[in-house]
């Protein structure tokens, strides 16, 4: 027999679409299973100051197709000190709340691995970031979405790239992880495709340049990561030096990519974990991740979801390199 009786949720660090997909589920498939549910506001800073507020069924209604977050999220240094832990754990317990399921990143689920280790209240986490660079799951909600917006966009860029036959740096987000901008490139037919994962990409882009004005090759469309190299408006600065006389240009995607109504798949990935992270609760486990991998879905420690890395698709590398000649 079950001792969670009340849960919590909340989501935390960079917002994704499909967050409140997530939230819709736990909160239903908590309901379902005559649990009481508190959403806590404002991520880990709300646990500590007290944010919380009773979710009810009909309060999740007409968010499955929301982008963002109706809990809000933040990045939180004090839950980082054992002195804000602490103060978020009194209000849990104050509360009676007897697990959290938290939806966010690596930052989120390192926070809530360290809390989990202090503390007798049970942690799950679902992974929330639009980066997917959380290793033991292959896909973390609000990537699928994120990708197709940045596919939208460059294939905008590429109409008027080509109709001044200029050479396009666009840049997306990833942190340090370049899943958006392998996906994406290879989704928006891109020319090259420069990621933090592999070293010294601007040599080989100039040759690979050089190659292609050799063949009048039209080279219109680079997609860049932002934690590579500088980023895009650094890599186009480099290059602008040997290619003088090419009309080049930057665009930054940046926040666009975190927006938007989550995809189908977002929806249906961000129910499924909903449901399981409450099912894992209720099974009595504790500090770790509902994840997928190969469509099924798993439960990952947090220490290894943060401390492993997760490596980029070299399939995916290998052929983006190919399909570009
Ligand atoms: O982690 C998601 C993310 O969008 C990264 O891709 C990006 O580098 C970062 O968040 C931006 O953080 P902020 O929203 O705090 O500017």
């Amino acid at each position: 027999m079950s001792k969670i009786k009340k849960i919590g949720v909340l989501t935390s660090g960079g917002d994704a679409p499909g967050m409140n997909a997530a939230i819709r589920a736990v909160t239903r498939t908590a309901i379902y299973y005559n649990l009481d549910v508190i959403g806590i506001r404002h991520g880990f800073r709300g646990m500590i100051e007290g944010y919380f507020k009773p979710l009810k069924a009909h309060t999740v209604s007409d968010i499955i197709q929301r982008g963002g977050t109706i809990l809000k999220t933040a990045r939180c240094p004090e839950f980082k000190t054992k002195k804000g832990r602490k103060r978020a754990y009194g209000n849990l317990k104050s509360m009676n709340i007897d697990g959290v399921v938290v939806i966010g990143g690596d930052g989120t689920f390192t926070g809530a691995g360290i809390f989990s280790e202090e503390f007798n209240i049970p942690f799950i986490g679902i992974p929330g970031t639009i980066d997917n660079d959380i290793y033991g799951t292959d896909v973390t909600i609000g990537y699928d979405t994120a990708l197709n917006t940045v596919v939208e966009a460059v294939d905008k860029i590429r109409d008027t790239a080509s109709a001044h036959n200029r050479l396009f740096f666009v840049e997306v987000m990833g942190a340090e992880a370049g899943f958006i901008a392998l996906r994406s490139g290879i989704a928006c037919g891109a020319e090259a495709i420069l990621i933090p994962e592999e070293k010294d990409q601007v040599t080989t882009l100039k040759s690979f340049l050089e190659d292609g004005f050799r063949r009048k090759k039209s080279r219109n469309i680079i997609i860049v990561a932002e934690g590579d190299e500088g980023g895009a408006t650094e890599i186009a600065r480099k290059l602008k030096k040997d290619f003088k006389d090419y009309s080049m240009r930057v665009t930054v995607l940046g926040h666009i990519q975190r927006g938007g109504s989550p995809s189908v798949f977002d929806r249906v990935t961000a129910s499924r974990l909903g449901y399981h992270a409450v099912e894992a609760l209720m099974d009595g486990q504790n500090s770790a991740m509902v994840g997928i991998q190969d469509n099924e879905v798993v439960l990952v420690p947090f220490r290894k979801a943060v401390k492993l890395n997760k490596d980029v698709n070299r399939e995916l590398l290998e052929i983006s390199k190919i399909l570009s000649i």
